[in-house]
């Protein structure tokens, strides 16, 4: 692996190598390394947009594996003055031995890999959210093990980065997911041919929380959707996880930042926090065991 863009681009094998180191990162967490795979290194982070768990678990990750890390926000960087995303990346290949960037359109984040000679991370798009998925199959096998053959049933905005991320990723897993979504957040029938799988979408959340063994949700106001905020909040309203939809052995999973309230209730979320938490700490270990892939 020399860059994680996408899900889409991995295959199961690179994803199954992950999933296994992440288990060796997170049971050696705490103990001293022989060979901290960043030692010396400096990495990057170019951020457009906010966050809580992927700047920090980041930042930490990359102390605890030896390295140091500046974070960028491009309103600091000559990015955001209309330097060229090639040209940044051609000075910063300079400098870092690698990058993690959250933007907006994912034709930067290839751009800057292609121009580039250090490892990009993708740390989110308005495409995909390939490092949140990633944590989420481990987190998944932590749970309820083989991921093959897993039901999981992603409900709100079918058409978000993050449901993208999970269409590839249960077609390369073997998971059959079914998106829940109104007309106008479905994801486009392109794109489901594109990633092939068992994937369905359907306008009845009813019933395809009932046959799940993973409930999944976001937030319905993506970043940098704002504007279309009161709509978005009017048509997905139906699609809200609440206690009535899942039975005692579901998984029940968010992304986080959560809104209570809004696509998961204040009930659902506080009685499954220990599961959506552990989801969050894993970030952690996931990224920890994907840095170590692509610094070696
Ligand atoms: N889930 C996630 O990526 O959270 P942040 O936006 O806080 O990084
Ligand atoms: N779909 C959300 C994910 C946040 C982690 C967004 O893009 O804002």
């Amino acid at each position: 692996m020399k860059h994680l863009l996408t899900i889409e681009q991995l295959s199961e094998a690179e994803i199954n190598e992950v999933l296994a180191l992440s288990r060796q990162v997170k049971a050696r967490r705490g103990q001293p390394l022989p060979h901290p795979p960043l030692a010396g290194q400096t990495w990057g982070l170019i951020f457009t947009k906010a966050s809580t768990r992927t700047r920090v678990s980041f930042e930490v990750g990359i102390r605890e594996l030896g390295g140091s890390s500046l974070y960028l926000s491009s309103k600091d960087i000559q990015l955001g003055r209309g330097e060229t995303v090639a040209d940044t990346a051609r000075v910063l290949s300079r400098y870092l031995y690698g990058v993690i960037i959250r933007t907006f359109a994912q034709s930067d984040v290839e751009e800057f890999a292609q121009a580039g000679t250090i490892p990009v991370i993708n740390a989110l798009t308005d495409d995909e959210h390939p490092c949140q998925i990633l944590a989420d199959l481990f987190t998944i096998q932590e749970k309820l093990g083989d991921l093959k053959g897993k039901r999981i049933t992603f409900a709100g905005d079918g058409a978000c980065n993050v449901a993208r991320s999970w269409i590839f990723a249960a077609a390369k897993t073997g998971m059959e997911l079914t998106i829940a979504a109104p007309p106008g957040y479905q994801p486009r029938p392109a794109l489901l041919a594109r990633a092939g799988g068992n994937i369905r979408v359907t306008e009845d959340l009813a019933t395809a929380a009932r046959n799940a063994d993973v409930l999944y949700t976001d937030v319905w106001v993506s970043m940098g959707k704002e504007d279309e905020a009161v709509d978005r909040l009017r048509v997905l309203a139906p699609y809200q996880l609440h206690s009535g939809l899942v039975r005692p052995e579901t998984l029940v999973m968010h992304c986080l930042p959560a809104y209570r309230g809004k696509e998961i209730s204040a009930e659902l979320l506080d009685a499954r926090q220990h599961d959506i938490f552990d989801q969050a700490e894993n970030r952690l270990h996931v990224q920890k065991a994907i840095l170590t892939l692509l610094a070696a």
